[in-house]
C-alpha cells in the first residue's frame, strides 16, 4: 500500500471528523492507497499540539501556507470556514496537492469558478465533502432512481431544520460562530445546509434549471465576537424556495436555524410515477419506499433497512453483519474510501470541484431570487 501524506486544515468540527475517516478507512476498506496523518494546521499553537496529539498527526503548522507548500504533504484537507476554502484551494492545486475541500465550495460563484479553473489547470485530484450523498440509504435512493424504480419524477422536496440561532444573544463571527457572520460563511442556511440539498437533489435528479426563493434574517443585529460591537447579521436565517429540473419535475426546499425542536433534520421526498421514496438524516440507515407496482391490496410504505451486504445495499459489506447499522461519521469513511478509489483508477471522484461549481449556481441564484423577488433561472456551463 502506497502512502499519502495528509495535511488538515482546520482542527475543529470537521477536522475531527475526516481525521476519523483517514484513520479508519484501511481497515473496512482494501485501497491501493493508506492515508497517513502527517501535519495538522491551526492558528493557536496549544489548540493544535491538542488536536494533533488526539488524532495522531505528527506535526503541527501554524500557517497554513507552510503545509499546502511543504513537499511532505500529498493531500490537503480543507476544514476551515468557507471564507478561507479558495485561497487555500488554489494554492494548493498550484502546488500540485490532491485536495479534498468541505462544502460549501467557495463564498460564490466567481470563487468556486477560479478553484476549478485551477484544479484542472493543474490536472489534480479534487472532491467536495457533500457526505450525505455516502449515507447508504441515500445511494441506495439514488441506485433506485437510476434503474427507472420510480419512473418519471415529479416532485423533489427537502428541508434542513435546526433551531441553534433563535435566540438573539447567540453572536456573530468568531469561533464556533462564524456561520452567522457573511463574512466567514458567505451565506446563511443556503450555503451551509441547503447547498446538502441542493448537491443530493442534482445528483439524484439531475440539474436544476430555475428557481424562487424568499430568505429572511429574523434577528436583524447580532454582537460581533471578534470586534464586541453589535452589527448587521448580513446571513439568511431561513430560506425557502421552489425551482424546475431539467427534466421536468418540480423540487421544493426550506431551511432554517429557527425550527424549534429540530436539530438537524434532514429529510427528502421523492415522488415519481411508479413510486415514491422518503429519508430522514435522523433516522439515517432507512430509507421508506412506496411502489405503486404492488398489487393494491399490499400497496404500502415500506421501511427498509439498509443494511443488507452482498452489494444490494451501498458500501454496508464493508461493515459489520447484516441489521447492524453505522451512522453520520461512517459517510466520511465512504467519502475518503471513494476518493482513494478513484485516485488509484486515476477517474475524477464527485463531487468534484466541477460537481460543486453547479451546487454553487444554485445557491447563488436562490439568493439572487430573494433578493430581487423575481425567479432566476440558472444557465448550463
Ligand atoms: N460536510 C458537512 O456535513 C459539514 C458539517 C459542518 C461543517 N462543514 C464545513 O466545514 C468547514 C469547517 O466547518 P467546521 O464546522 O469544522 O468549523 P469549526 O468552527 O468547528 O472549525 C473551523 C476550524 O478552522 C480553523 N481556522 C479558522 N481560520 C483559520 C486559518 N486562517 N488558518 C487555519 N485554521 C483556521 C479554526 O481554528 C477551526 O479549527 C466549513 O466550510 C463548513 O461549511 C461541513
Amino acid at each position: 500500500m502506497k502512502k499519502l501524506n495528509v495535511g488538515m486544515i482546520g482542527y475543529g468540527f470537521m477536522g475531527r471528523t475526516h481525521s476519523n475517516a483517514y484513520r479508519q478507512v484501511n481497515a473496512f476498506f482494501d485501497l491501493k492507497y493508506q492515508p497517513v496523518l502527517k501535519a495538522a494546521c491551526g492558528r493557536n499553537s496549544a489548540a493544535v499540539k491538542a488536536f494533533a496529539d488526539q488524532w495522531g498527526y505528527t506535526s503541527c503548522v501554524a500557517d497554513w501556507r507552510e503545509l499546502v507548500n511543504s513537499p511532505d504533504i500529498d493531500i490537503v484537507d480543507i476544514c476551515v470556514p468557507n471564507n478561507l476554502h479558495a485561497e487555500i484551494a488554489i494554492a494548493a492545486a498550484k502546488a500540485g496537492k490532491m485536495i479534498l475541500c468541505e462544502k460549501p465550495l467557495a463564498m460564490n460563484v466567481a470563487e468556486g469558478r477560479r478553484m476549478v479553473a485551477a484544479v484542472e489547470k493543474a490536472g489534480v485530484p479534487n472532491l467536495v465533502s457533500f457526505n450525505y450523498r455516502r449515507v447508504p440509504a441515500v445511494a441506495l435512493a439514488k441506485r433506485l432512481i437510476d434503474e427507472g424504480k420510480l419512473g418519471r419524477i415529479f416532485h423533489y422536496r427537502a428541508n434542513f431544520l435546526q433551531d441553534w440561532t433563535i435566540s438573539p444573544d447567540v453572536p456573530q463571527g468568531g469561533a464556533g460562530t462564524w456561520r452567522l457572520d457573511a463574512a466567514a460563511a458567505g451565506s446563511g442556511v443556503t450555503g451551509d445546509l441547503l447547498a446538502h440539498c441542493i448537491d443530493t437533489a442534482q445528483w439524484q435528479n439531475g440539474a436544476i434549471t430555475g428557481v424562487n426563493a424568499m430568505t429572511e434574517t429574523f434577528v436583524k443585529e447580532r454582537l460581533h465576537a471578534v470586534s464586541g460591537k453589535k452589527q448587521p447579521v448580513g446571513i439568511d436565517d431561513a430560506c425557502t424556495f421552489f425551482c424546475r429540473f431539467a427534466n421536468g419535475s418540480l423540487g421544493n426546499f426550506e431551511s432554517t436555524r429557527y425550527a424549534c425542536g429540530h436539530k438537524a433534520l434532514y429529510t427528502f421526498e421523492i415522488n415519481g410515477e411508479h413510486g415514491s421514496i422518503r429519508w430522514d438524516l435522523h433516522d439515517l440507515h432507512r430509507l421508506e419506499w412506496f411502489s405503486h407496482c404492488d398489487p393494491g391490496r399490499e400497496r404500502g410504505w415500506r421501511s427498509l433497512h439498509v443494511t443488507d451486504h452482498g452489494g444490494d445495499h451501498p458500501y454496508m459489506e464493508h461493515w459489520w453483519v447484516p441489521g447492524l447499522q453505522i451512522g453520520y461519521a461512517e459517510s466520511f469513511v465512504h467519502q475518503v474510501a471513494d476518493f482513494l478509489t478513484a485516485v488509484a483508477a486515476k477517474k475524477p471522484c464527485s463531487p468534484t470541484f466541477r460537481d460543486a461549481l453547479q451546487t454553487q449556481k444554485v445557491c447563488e441564484a436562490v439568493l439572487a431570487s430573494a433578493a430581487k423577488g423575481q425567479w432566476v433561472e440558472i444557465a448550463a456551463e
